[in-house]
């Protein structure tokens, strides 16, 4: 073999080794707990994703995480280890919602890539830090709205992207449910020394709206495609004495197009369907156990036209994770991006600043 000729085979054998390591996503989780449960099957359905560090305060529950991975992944109980890790490229941040703004911005500093849990930040000041953090560090962030994968919601946005029911002029939504899963892990509150779920806290979770109603958020933001105008809203806690997070909720968003939400929620409402009613100038889109409903003018309930391209059999984390590795391969925003994910969260920092204030809110206090 000639100099050049082996030269050029070492080369293709380094490139062929590159593009099959590139093919590996190395991801390091931080935070083993409930939602890390569900991005970690996610990991084992894709043979392109490979966990190689986890994170958690509580070793068993890595030892849980490491059994299901065959072991070969590194434990950390200080998250600032794993972020360090040079055999971790992803670092994706499943840990109760005060804390992702400081892992957020370290994990970029470090020149990880980063997919956060929603909500982005529990205020807008630090979502738009870990924004700028995003851009300035040249890495690709996306946050967990994984709704915008479920079929559901992918169907409605085909429909009124493809002008069914023409533009959108209003939308109501109504949630409800019980109360959080106690197995949330307990949080202490450092001013007033009260512990408990951390879904409960306001200094843990930020508000209800932030933790739970910023899927119905993200869906609303993507139909309407206008930022928020306006925003009255009215909630309290009622029902569950123990939680600062509120359990009502009503809101009204007017949005710079025009289009209005109306919003509400309820946690002590178990097994009460929602409701969902997308209203435009040619007809309605509803949610209902018949599935979704078409209303038009003198024609009530008819089926609407099937969703199509939707792949059911990939899950909706598996889904945003492979767009996500898209966008890191193409060095683009991800579709999920943390501009995406300030759009739908402002509205519950809208309702926040509206409750505790007692007054209406605008586009100003986001200036
Ligand atoms: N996208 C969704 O549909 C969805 C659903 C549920 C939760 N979430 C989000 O996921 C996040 C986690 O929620 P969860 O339900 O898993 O909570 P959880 O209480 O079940 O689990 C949180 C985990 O984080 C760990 N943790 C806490 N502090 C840590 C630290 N400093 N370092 C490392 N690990 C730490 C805890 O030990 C626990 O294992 C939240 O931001 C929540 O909003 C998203």
């Amino acid at each position: 073999m000639t100099r050049r000729n082996a030269m050029l085979t070492a080369a293709m054998a380094a490139g062929a080794a590159a593009q099959s390591t590139a093919k590996k996503q190395k991801i390091g989780l931080i935070g083993n707990g409930n939602r890390g449960t569900v991005h970690l099957a996610a990991y084992l359905q894709m043979p392109e994703a490979q966990v190689t560090a986890l994170s958690d305060l509580e070793s068993s529950r890595m030892d849980t995480y490491n059994a299901k991975l065959g072991g070969g992944a590194t434990k950390y109980t200080d998250w600032r280890e794993l972020i360090k890790d040079k055999n971790v490229d992803i670092v994706a941040i499943a840990v109760p919602n005060y804390l992702h703004p400081e892992m957020a911005i370290a994990a970029l500093r470090a020149g990880k890539h980063v997919l956060l849990e929603k909500p982005i930040a529990m205020d807008y000041a630090s979502a738009r830090a870990i924004q700028r953090e995003a851009k300035k560090s040249g890495r690709t962030l996306a946050v967990g709205m994984q709704r915008r994968y479920m079929e559901r919601d992918h169907h409605v946005k085909q429909l009124v992207d493809g002008g069914l029911i023409g533009p959108v002029r209003a939308i109501h939504i109504a949630e409800y449910r019980g109360d959080w899963s106690p197995k949330g892990v307990r949080f202490t509150d450092p001013v007033t020394g009260k512990s408990g779920n951390w879904r409960f806290f306001k200094r843990a979770a930020g508000s209800t709206e932030l933790e739970f109603s910023v899927h119905a958020f993200s869906q609303v933001m993507q139909l309407v495609k206008s930022p928020l105008a306006r925003c009255v809203a009215s909630g309290a806690t009622v029902h569950y004495q123990d939680h600062e997070t509120r359990d009502v909720c009503e809101g009204l968003i007017d949005f710079a197009n025009g289009a209005r939400l109306n919003y509400s929620f309820c946690l002590f409402a178990d097994g009460v369907p929602g409701t969902t009613v997308i209203i435009g100038d040619k007809g309605t889109l509803r949610y209902s156990d018949k599935g979704l409903l078409l209303d038009s003018p003198g024609q009530h309930g008819q089926a609407a036209p099937p969703a199509t391209g939707y792949d059911s059999s990939t899950r909706p984390e598996t889904q945003m994770y492979r767009e996500f590795f898209a966008a890191i391969a193409e060095g683009r925003e991800s579709a999920l991006s943390a501009e995406a994910a300030i759009e739908a969260a402002k509205i519950a920092y809208a309702m926040e600043m509206a409750i505790t204030g007692n007054r209406i809110v605008t586009a100003k206090d986001f200036a």
